[in-house]
């Protein structure tokens, strides 16, 4: 896992937030009122509002997504955004247009947020830079650097099954480590929300250079043993060039989470991915099917957190 570098001026004078470019460096209270802010949407998920009306949302996503476009869309559209999904293997960067140009046209066309997906490093910083005074650029997946929305609806999961006090919990995040901008923005908000014990479980070739206060284990068995939370994560093959990974069914063998390995972890431990699943290698599907798993719980939320992102980013004149 890249260290994503604290991204400054995504903070305006008075600490409000100007864009969201990464979790790392953000003060714990911000974090706090984000994840507030979205339980209360999540209480309500069906719920309209109208604090964005007159505001423009566009998704610009340079790399495959599901769960995170779809998201944002709903969550600009229910609090009455419109919204524009550019498809950027039809846009003109296939004819040599720089993204700083692409933001700048929509930008006249009066979009106040983008919402950015791209597998380029420091891209999302780069617009930021460029964009008008309070136009907003959102990480919606940076490289295998940064995911930030995900880091927070998976704080908002855990905190909705465990309590707000993370300090007593022991947390896995189990596989392909190395090149999953998950597991760092995982790490980036469970540190500052201050949990308990955070582990990194992969086979040794797949653990990130860089630890971060995290404790590391290459046994699945061992890393498992005594969790609250268990999060498991795909095997970013499309990001693998040199290295030699087993194969799906070796990968299941040594390193998938089954029934029977889940029975390692606490009771009441819960089971989470932030998709998408291959299922039966990392996850086997009677535990992605059964009842420890909050997958669909981690979907759900996601909605209500890209809401709170964008009502903060835009929703009180700012
Ligand atoms: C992830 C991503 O794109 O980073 N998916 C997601 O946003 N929910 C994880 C992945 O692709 O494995």
């Amino acid at each position: 896992m890249r260290a994503a570098v604290e991204a400054t001026g995504q903070l305006d004078e008075r600490g409000r937030l100007r864009h969201l470019l990464a979790l790392e460096g953000l003060p714990r209270a911000l974090v706090e009122e984000l994840l507030g802010s979205a339980a209360r949407f999540a209480a309500a998920p069906r719920a309209r509002h109208a604090t964005l009306a007159g505001r423009t949302v566009a998704n610009l996503f340079f790399e495959p997504s599901t769960r995170t476009r779809a998201s944002f869309e709903l969550a600009a559209q229910r609090l009455g955004a419109t919204t524009l999904n550019l498809e950027a293997e039809r846009s003109s960067a296939v004819k040599g247009e720089t993204l700083e140009d692409t933001l700048l046209n929509l930008q006249a066309m009066g979009v106040d947020a983008f919402v950015v997906r791209h597998a380029a490093a420091g891209v999302h910083a780069r617009l930021a830079a460029v964009a008008r005074p309070g136009v907003a650029i959102v990480n919606a997946g940076e490289a295998n650097v940064s995911h930030p929305t995900q880091g927070l609806l998976d704080a908002l999961t855990i905190r909705a099954h465990k309590g707000a006090d993370l300090a007593r919990l022991t947390v896995a995040i189990c596989g392909d480590l190395r090149h999953s901008r998950v597991a760092a923005s995982a790490t980036a908000v469970l540190t500052t929300l201050g949990v308990g014990e955070l582990r990194l479980v992969a086979p040794r070739e797949l653990l990130p250079d860089a630890a971060r206060g995290a404790r590391c284990f290459d046994d699945l068995d061992a890393g498992l043993t005594g969790c609250d939370v268990i999060m498991m994560l795909r095997i970013q093959r499309e990001r693998i060039t040199s290295l030699s990974v087993p194969d799906d069914a070796e990968y299941h063998r040594r390193f998938g989470l089954t029934a029977a390995r889940l029975a390692l972890a606490r009771p009441d431990c819960i089971v989470m991915h932030p998709g998408p699943v291959n299922r039966g290698v990392e996850l086997a599907s009677e535990v992605m099917d059964g009842p420890r798993s909050v997958i669909l719980e981690q979907v759900a939320n996601g909605v209500a957190v890209r809401m709170a992102v964008l009502d903060a980013l835009l929703g009180r004149g700012g």
